[in-house]
């Protein structure tokens, strides 16, 4: 999909099919009027039927048979004016493409609501959002699907991003550059969720991690088992101990900031595939949990993203990979560990796996007197019970940062909810033959997973944000197919945009 920018009137462009931007109760602006008009009243006609009235995720499509110069136009709804927002944009477009890739039309012309229609200045982060709509809508995982069957679905080849002549056309074009890069970065974090448990090994997953580097300006460095062992790994190798496959840590460095300054860390769980280990899962959907990385996938993903955007700040990037498996070799409820840190813990669940790994690697992260630390995680069942899959959970020792996220969140669309992290908490991870045990029972599943993290997050700033509900979609979204969704990427480069813009 080449996507061009063009300032010209969406009624006057010759395409396959033109997208245009209609708001609620907002039928009679100059557009839409003359629009109907060449449409000889069908505009009004549908408005009166019921049929379409600019709600959002609804869409009409008309043949101006020769009234105008585009063979199609396809109106999507954007809700009330007041109400647009970036994610509205992001969703209209990520819906429109879904309709012109199905009915393979080879071109597409796409226009938002004229100015001043609930927008104002911020017409360039509106033309990120059409972008990232539809470079995110036109994914799919077809990796293993054969050539035929792969080229049923067919992406429009031209896209033009259709503007009015008082905008600022370099800026939109930097806009769809930064959103190239963003959604490359985005589609990365995804096929490396999609790709399933027997290809991505934790040393595949180091691969690609050095392959993203390769193809940026990431400094990239992998620990294998013996440099784990000799450090002290503890808790990471316990978890790895049960397969046949070598854990690594995945470290990533982007230096955009100024040299001395101190990076911010981002850790990312990696577990390749979690089986529960001898605390074995039940059957059903644990093919889903080839997931288990989407942190992992996140924090390469935002790291390559950093890098091709040139982020002005210095970034970490360390993402421990093992594969939790049962085994003659495995890990065991009631194995006491010693972590990184020197701390102990009892193990009561080897299906709590992913705090044992995230424990080690937030204790490496120290290394690197971090800023701040984030670690993203798909790492409690008990959050999609809580939150669903409509936001990610953030818990954390500091509550500036946590409102920054929360913010990054509302503003890409990738939403957040703050869970509380009292201390009362702590009581439910006491073990009375270790400093912690991995389980807090089921009350409060996701709070007491992040109670036990900040043991080991106690000498910086740091929060949590746990993606099992957001990492992984079982249903098609506008622009979210099915499968791995990315997650992460585009909230924390909000997330570290905003704070480069603060310095
Ligand atoms: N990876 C899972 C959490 C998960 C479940 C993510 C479903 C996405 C979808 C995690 O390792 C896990 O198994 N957590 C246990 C913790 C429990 C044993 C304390 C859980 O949530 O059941
Ligand atoms: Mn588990
Ligand atoms: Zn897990």
């Amino acid at each position: 999909m080449d996507i061009k920018i063009r300032k010209t009137s969406p009624l006057q462009m010759k395409t396959s099919c033109m997208v245009i931007c209609a708001c609620e109760k907002n039928f009679s602006n100059p557009l839409l009027k003359e629009l109907d008009q060449k449409l000889g009243g069908l505009l009004r006609k549908a408005q009166r039927n019921g049929e379409f009235s600019a709600k959002v995720d609804e869409q009409i499509l008309f043949q101006p048979a020769g009234h105008l110069p585009a063979e199609r136009v396809l109106l999507v709804g954007l809700g009330p004016v007041e109400g647009i927002s970036t994610e509205k944009v992001r969703r209209a477009a990520g819906h429109a493409l879904q309709l012109v890739a199905e009915k393979k039309f080879g071109q597409m012309g796409f226009a938002l609501p004229p100015d001043g229609e609930g927008r104002g200045r911020e017409y360039a982060a509106q033309i990120q959002a059409v972008t990232e709509g539809l470079l995110l809508a036109g994914y799919r995982y077809d990796l293993f699907l054969d050539e035929k069957t792969r080229i049923l679905r067919k992406l429009p080849k031209a896209v033009t991003l259709v503007i009015e002549t008082k905008q600022d056309k370099n800026r939109c074009e930097a806009a769809v550059e930064k959103a190239q890069k963003l959604c490359r970065a985005v589609i990365l974090a995804r096929d490396l969720v999609n790709a399933p448990g027997n290809i991505k090994s934790p040393a595949f997953l180091a691969e690609q991690a050095r392959a993203a580097a390769d193809g940026s300006a990431l400094k990239c460095k992998i620990l294998g088992q013996k440099e784990l062992a000799k450090e002290g790994f503890g808790a990471l190798l316990s978890v790895a101990q049960g397969s046949a496959r070598e854990p690594k840590l995945i470290i990533l460095q982007h230096n955009g900031g100024s040299k001395g300054e101190a990076p911010v860390a981002l850790v990312g769980k990696g577990v390749t595939f979690d089986s529960g280990g001898i605390s074995l899962k039940p059957g059903e959907k644990m093919d889903e949990m080839k997931m288990d990385m989407g942190g992992g996938a996140a924090v390469i993903g935002t790291m390559l993203a950093a890098s091709l955007l040139k982020l002005p700040v210095n970034l970490v990037g360390i993402i421990p990979a093992v594969e939790n498996m049962p085994s003659g070799t495995a890990y065991r409820p009631g194995d006491i560990l010693t972590s990184l840190s020197g701390r102990t813990i009892e193990v009561l669940n080897t299906d709590a796996e992913g705090r044992l790994i995230l424990a080690d690697a937030l204790t490496y992260a120290k290394r690197y007197q971090p800023k701040l630390v984030i670690d993203l995680a798909t790492l409690t069942g008990a959050c999609i019970i809580a939150l669903g899959h409509q936001a990610t959970a953030v818990l954390g020792n500091d509550q500036e940062l946590v409102q920054s996220l929360l913010n990054a969140g509302e503003k890409s669309g990738e939403r957040l909810w703050q869970l509380p992290l009292w201390e009362d908490y702590d009581q439910q991870i006491k073990s009375s033959v270790a400093d912690v045990k991995n389980t807090g029972g089921r009350p409060a599943g996701t709070i007491t997973a992040a109670a036990f993290l900040k043991k080991f997050a106690n000498d910086f700033r740091w929060a949590h944000l746990d993606i099992a509900g957001t990492a992984w979609r079982d249903q098609d979204q506008p622009y979210i197919p099915k499968g791995g969704t990315g997650v992460g990427v585009r909230l924390l480069i909000e997330f570290l945009h905003d704070l480069a813009a603060a310095k």
